[in-house]
């Protein structure tokens, strides 16, 4: 399973990246607006620090404009990956870019209908929002295994299932188990997953009875 950070943080990017454990980044508008940093060099700098795929998403929703904010999106770097929404317009400019060999996360998708749409258009991630179908009492983790399922049965689609509005550690281990390819999510859910108070407790009686053996390995 890959692992994105849903998030502009230069700080908490670089702290994931150095731990090993970043594969890419996703951002939306949103996530723009509240890092207050203008956006065509922020992703610039996100696409210097971070190999793998960066999500930068096209602002307008009409087809003539997104096509050319998803070409100039493109044109930043070889690991950007135009996000767009999951519209008939969004949908057109995915088929566009995506035959053209550029990447494309189409977002904001709640139905597995939708999702095969996206599949059909060549996206190269689809961004299923687990959390927000959570927020108002749907199963977001049931259309994760309907997209997998209906994915399954046509080796042609490429798309990867990016799992998206992750809200705790639990969304990404149940979508671990279906086999999502991918799981986007702010970095400190991330970090949760290393914790468990019998590790720390298991470890901090290593370390005491280590001290007693009064050794040193160095
Ligand atoms: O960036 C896409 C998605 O992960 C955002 O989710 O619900 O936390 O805004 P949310």
């Amino acid at each position: 399973m890959k692992f994105f950070a849903d998030t502009s943080d230069i700080e908490d990017i670089k702290k994931l990246n150095e731990a090993g454990m970043l594969d890419g980044v996703t951002t939306n508008p949103s996530i723009i607006a509240k890092s207050g940093r203008d956006f065509i060099p922020l992703i610039e700098e996100i696409c210097d620090i971070v190999d793998g795929p960066v999500s930068a998403e096209v602002a307008s929703t009409d087809y003539e404009t997104m096509s050319k904010e998803g070409a100039k999106l493109a044109a930043i770097a070889d690991n950007v990956a135009v996000k767009v929404p999951l519209t008939p317009a969004g949908l057109r400019v995915c088929k566009e870019l995506s035959d053209k060999g550029t990447m494309v996360n189409v977002t904001l998708c709640f139905s597995p209908g939708q999702a095969l749409l996206a599949a059909k258009a060549g996206a190269a991630f689809i961004s299923p929002f687990v959390g927000r179908l959570d927020d108002i009492c749907q199963d977001g983790l049931q259309l994760i295994s309907d997209v997998l399922r209906i994915y399954e049965n046509y080796e042609y689609f490429d798309t990867q299932v990016l799992v998206a509005s992750v809200r705790n550690p639990l969304h990404i281990i149940d979508s671990a188990k279906m086999g999502a390819h991918v799981v986007t999510c702010p970095p400190k859910v991330i970090h949760q997953l290393y914790n468990h108070p019998l590790t720390d407790k298991g470890l901090a009686g290593f370390v005491e009875d280590w001290k007693k053996t009064g050794q040193s390995i160095l």
